[in-house]
């Protein structure tokens, strides 16, 4: 039996790794300058990664018998993630990507608690690789912000 709460949060979790796909994609495109090529070739290999992670919340969530949401369902809310208005200002994307980390951290805990709690060890399974792959994303970012803020 699934849970409201596993389905809520894999839905939750499945809409912020669209809004991470978009707002990565557009800063990948938007940033320029030579200090800013590692940040974008790091940017496409994470939207691969979200991609994926998102095919899999909503794969899990047809096979609980729910839906992944659509945009009509859909609310931004990744403020710091908005392109800055100095298209060289490469900092502030890397704190607006350790933001999203962060969030999608806090989301992936919710929901191997939840999945526990339900008795589903195949969505905390799904929960705590992904969870994995979002802490690594963190650590480099935590990386290029120690880097980035020296210069
Ligand atoms: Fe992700
Ligand atoms: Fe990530």
């Amino acid at each position: 039996m699934s849970s409201e709460k596993v389905i809520d949060l894999l839905r939750k979790a499945y809409g912020d790794e669209m809004e991470t796909v978009m707002n990565y994609q557009t800063n990948a495109i938007v940033l320029d300058g030579v200090r800013a090529e590692e940040i974008k070739e790091s940017l496409q290999t994470d939207i691969q990664e979200e991609l994926t992670h998102a095919e899999q919340l909503g794969n899990r969530l047809k096979q609980l018998d729910a839906r992944p949401p659509s945009s009509a369902d859909f609310v931004a809310r990744q403020d710091s993630l908005q392109p800055p208005e100095d298209s060289t200002d490469v900092l502030s994307v890397i704190r607006g990507v350790l933001d999203a980390e962060e969030d999608a951290i806090d989301t992936y805990r919710e929901l191997i608690d939840a999945a526990e709690a339900a008795d589903d060890p195949v969505t905390e399974d799904l929960a705590v690789t992904i969870l994995a792959d979002e802490e690594a994303h963190r650590t480099e970012f935590r990386g290029f912000e120690k880097e980035y803020q020296q210069d």
